[in-house]
């Protein structure tokens, strides 16, 4: 087609072919965007399904590592999937978002995996510990935090994990946070670790009935414990209100 000058008025004719010229760079157009979009859509799921496959392999792994400690003791075996259990369900009792309930029950499972670094000789010892024997004990958190720091799909439960030992009034270990400045999170593992403690079989003493487990809980409530927490439990699992 010759090139026309600015004062030069197109066609009928030549105006219709430029039209439909348009029209079918349009269409196809519109066919690669389609086609993109699908591609995109595929690539997409794929990539889905590898973190999914991903996440399940490192949970596996690590579940196997916590079941490993746990089994290490007769006396709390199983411990870890109640935990698990309990935890799951105090964290809706007290409304804790539904995006952190999974690294909840996460943080339940592994919150002990730190023992893998506790000598055996301390870790089962029927006695009680010597201060120096407690120094080493006290490392479990840390150690169990950075484990489950490691693996990615796992990272956001380690600081739970970290903060499992620690106590309301601010007493407790690795770093004696206080109150509301512990994750609410490690405030309902530290309560359901102890219930399950307390009415779990131990090597020195006989586990504790219902009744018992709930007045030790209501004595250390506010000291040990964040009362609210522990008014949740009570409310879903003992009965007493
Ligand atoms: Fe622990």
């Amino acid at each position: 087609m010759t090139p026309k000058s600015p004062d030069q008025s197109l066609s009928i004719t030549e105006a219709a072919h430029i039209g439909d010229t348009i029209e079918t760079h349009l269409l196809m157009m519109g066919q690669e965007i389609k086609d993109y979009q699908q591609q995109l859509r595929k690539s997409l799921r794929r990539e889905e399904r590898l973190r999914f496959d991903l996440e399940k392999t490192a949970i596996e792994a690590a579940a196997m590592l916590a079941k490993a400690v746990d089994e290490k003791d007769e006396y709390t075996a199983g411990h870890c999937e109640r935990l698990a259990g309990y935890a799951v369900s105090l964290g809706r009792e007290l409304d804790v978002p539904r995006n952190r309930i999974k690294q909840l029950r996460y943080a339940a499972l592994l919150h002990d995996v730190g023992k893998v670094g506790v000598p055996e000789a301390i870790l089962l010892k029927p006695g009680k510990l010597t201060d120096e024997e407690w120094v080493v004990m006290k490392t479990h958190p840390g150690i169990g935090a950075e484990l489950v720091r490691s693996i990615y799909p796992l990272k956001p439960a380690a600081e739970i994990v970290a903060q499992h030992h620690e106590r309301w009034d601010g007493k407790g270990y690795q770093k004696g946070l206080k109150g509301d400045g512990i994750l609410i999170e490690a405030r309902i593992l530290s309560v359901v670790d102890a219930y399950d403690a307390m009415t779990t079989d131990r090597p020195y003493r006989k586990a504790l009935s219902d009744e018992q487990a709930y007045e030790e809980l209501q004595k250390c409530s506010g000291t040990a414990w964040d009362p609210e927490v522990v008014n949740a439990f009570m409310r879903c699992f003992l009965d007493v209100h």
